[in-house]
C-alpha cells in the first residue's frame, strides 16, 4: 500500500475507485450530498434514484458501489452514521471497509475524496490520518503461507477539495508521518503472526538485528550464558524448558530525535508460545499462545516508528523473551528464582510467567538506563480478557502525568485504554512466604490488578505505566465479526500507534 495527496481532481477521477463517506439521512432530509457534485450527470442520475428510493441512507457500515455508466471505475459510498457521533474512528472504520469491499475486484488504485471525511470535530489532518490508518490495515493480510490471494488496493490518494487545497503543509506532514506509522503496524503484524516454531526468541533477536542495522540503532542481544552472567534468573527459569528455543534478552536504543529531551525504556514481553509449562494449559484456544510475544514484538515496531519518525525523546526497547513449555528443564511450582535487581520470586504456577521474564527486563532497564519513564506492554492476563474484553487494554500506572499522557495518544489513535487501578491492597496479595514476591495469588480475584502490583516491584520507583493487552492483541473469529474492519485475523500489533504518538508527543505532555 502506498498513500499521497493530491490536489488534482483528475487524479481522483482517474482513480480505479473514489471513495466518499455520506452521514446518515434523516427521515425528512431530502438533500443530494454536495460532496457528490463533482460526478458526472449519467453517475449523478444513478444516484439520484438509489438516493431517492433510499437505498443509500448513509448508515455507519453501508457500502455502495457504483460503476459509473461512463466505464470510469467505480464510486464507492461509505456511510459514516449520525453527523453527531462522527469521530476519526468513523472514518478510519469506514476507509478500512472501502478497501475490502474492493478486494478481488481488480481496483488497484482508490481516491478517498477528503472533504466528505472532514467535519468536526474532525479535522482535514485527522481524517487524513485515519484514511491511512483504515485503507493499510484494512487491506492486511498475513499472507506468508498462503499459495493464492486475491488482489488489493494497492495506492490510495487523498484527494484534497479545493477548500483543503489552500494549505498543503500540514496535511502533507499528517500523511508523511502517518504512512510510516501505518507501514509499521504492518510490519509488527507480520512479525507477530508467525508461529512459535518459526518466532522463536533468537529469531526475535535478529528481527532486532537487521532493523537495527537498517536503521541505525544499536542492538544488544543476551544469550543464555549473558543472561546467567547478569543474574536474570527469571528470564532463564521460565526459557529453561525449551531445549530449541532458548531464551533471550534484547535491548535496542535509539539515541533520540534532535530536540533531545528525556528518555523513555519500553519494555515487551515475548513468550513465543505460552504453553503455561508444567501448570499447562487447556488444549482449547491454545494456538492463539503463538500471540504472547505480541508485546515484544510491538516494541520492535515503536522502535521501528520511533527511529524513521526520529521522535524527540531517547528510547530503549527492551524484549524479554522466552518460550514456556513443559519438559524435565522446566521450572517448577514451588521454586524460587532470584531476578537481576536481586528480588526473589516464589513461582507458585509457571503459566504465570509474564511477570517473571519482564522482572529482569524491567530490573535491567531502570539499572542500565536510569529511564525518566518505563512503559510495558504484555499479554499478561486471562483476567484482562475478561475484564475488558478483546479490544481494550488495561492501563496500571504509578505516575497520573505518564497515564494521562497514555490516555490522550489513545484519544488520538483510537487504541482504546482504560486504566485500572493499582492499590496497596494488590500490593499485599503478591508478598510471599519464602520469597519476595509471589507469581500468582492462588485465587482469582483481580488477576490483571495483581499481576500490575507483582511488576511495580521491579521499576524501582521509576515512573512506570503497564499496558495489559491480552485481549486486544489478536483478534479470533470469535469476535470477529464485530471488530473494527482494520482488525484481520490474527495480530493486531496493539501499541505500536498508541505508544508511537505518545513519543512524538513526548516533550508536549512532559511539560
Ligand atoms: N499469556 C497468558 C495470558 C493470556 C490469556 C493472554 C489469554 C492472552 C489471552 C498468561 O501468561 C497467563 O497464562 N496468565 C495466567 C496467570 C495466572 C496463572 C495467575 C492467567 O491469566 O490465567
Ligand atoms: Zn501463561
Ligand atoms: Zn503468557
Amino acid at each position: 500500500m502506498k498513500a499521497l495527496l493530491d490536489r488534482r481532481e483528475a487524479t481522483a477521477a482517474a482513480a480505479d475507485a473514489v471513495v466518499s463517506g455520506l452521514f446518515e439521512r434523516g427521515e425528512k432530509e431530502t438533500t443530494f450530498p454536495k460532496t457528490l457534485a463533482k460526478e458526472d450527470a449519467a453517475t449523478k442520475g444513478l444516484l439520484h434514484a438509489a438516493w431517492d428510493r433510499r437505498e443509500v441512507r448513509g448508515k455507519k457500515g453501508e457500502v455502495t458501489v457504483i460503476h459509473r455508466p461512463d466505464g470510469r471505475g467505480r464510486l464507492v459510498l461509505i456511510g459514516l452514521g449520525p453527523r453527531g457521533r462522527f469521530d476519526h474512528e468513523v472514518v478510519r472504520r469506514a476507509a478500512a471497509q472501502a478497501v475490502k469491499a474492493l478486494k478481488g475486484k481488480g481496483a488497484r488504485t482508490v481516491a478517498f475524496r477528503l472533504p466528505a471525511f472532514t467535519q468536526e470535530p474532525v479535522t482535514s489532518e485527522a481524517a487524513a490520518r485515519a484514511i491511512v490508518d483504515g485503507t493499510y490495515l484494512g487491506s492486511y493480510e498475513f499472507l506468508k503461507y498462503r499459495s493464492t490471494t486475491e488482489g488489493s488496493v494497492e495506492e490510495t490518494t487523498l484527494a484534497l477539495g479545493e477548500e483543503l487545497g489552500r494549505d498543503e503543509t500540514l496535511l502533507r506532514k499528517a500523511v508523511d508521518e502517518q504512512r510510516v506509522v501505518a507501514e509499521t503496524v504492518v510490519w509488527t503484524r507480520d512479525i507477530a503472526n508467525l508461529p512459535a516454531d518459526t518466532a522463536s526468541p533468537e529469531r526475535l533477536a535478529e528481527e532486532a538485528r537487521s532493523l537495527g542495522k537498517e536503521l541505525g540503532l544499536k542492538v544488544t542481544v543476551f544469550d543464555e550464558a549473558k543472561l546467567e552472567q547478569m543474574h536474570c534468573g527469571g528470564i532463564l527459569a521460565v526459557g529453561g524448558g525449551s531445549s530449541s528455543h532458548p531464551p533471550r534478552m534484547v535491548v535496542l536504543e535509539y539515541p533520540g530525535g534532535a530536540r533531545r529531551g528525556k528518555t523513555i525504556a519500553v519494555v515487551g514481553k515475548g513468550i513465543t508460545f505460552d504453553s503455561g509449562g508444567i501448570s499447562i494449559k487447556p488444549a482449547l484456544s491454545m494456538q492463539h499462545m503463538k500471540f504472547d510475544k505480541s508485546g515484544a514484538v510491538a516494541v520492535l515496531g515503536i522502535m521501528r516508528a520511533a527511529a524513521l519518525l526520529k521522535v524527540p525523546p531517547r528510547v530503549i526497547g527492551v524484549l524479554a523473551c522466552a518460550e514456556n513449555v513443559p519438559s524435565g528443564t522446566s521450572y517448577r511450582p514451588g521454586d524460587v528464582v532470584r531476578t537481576f535487581n536481586g528480588k526473589t520470586i516464589e513461582i507458585l504456577n509457571t503459566d504465570a510467567e509474564g511477570r517473571v521474564v519482564l522482572s529482569d527486563a524491567l530490573g535491567y532497564v531502570v539499572a542500565q538506563y536510569r529511564p525518566d519513564e518505563v512503559i510495558d506492554l504484555a499479554t499478561l492476563t486471562g483476567a484482562q480478557v475478561v475484564g475488558l474484553g478483546d479490544d481494550t487494554a488495561a492501563l496500571m500506572s504509578t505516575d497520573d502525568r505518564l497515564a494521562n499522557g497514555l490516555l490522550a495518544a489513545s484519544a488520538v489513535t483510537g487504541e482504546p485504554v482504560w486504566r485500572m487501578p493499582l492499590t496497596d491492597y494488590h500490593r499485599e496479595m503478591v508478598k510471599s512466604d519464602v520469597a519476595d514476591v509471589r507469581n500468582s495469588t492462588e485465587i482469582p480475584v483481580g488477576g490483571m490488578l495483581t499481576a500490575a502490583a507483582f511488576l511495580e516491584n521491579f521499576v524501582g520507583g521509576t515512573p512506570w505505566a503497564h499496558l495489559d493487552i491480552a485481549g486486544a492483541a489478536y483478534t479470533t473469529a470469535l469476535t470477529r465479526k464485530w471488530q473494527p474492519s482494520y482488525q484481520n485475523a490474527g495480530a493486531t500489533a496493539f501499541g505500536v500507534r498508541l505508544v508511537t504518538r505518545y513519543l512524538m508527543d513526548s516533550p508536549r505532555t512532559s511539560t
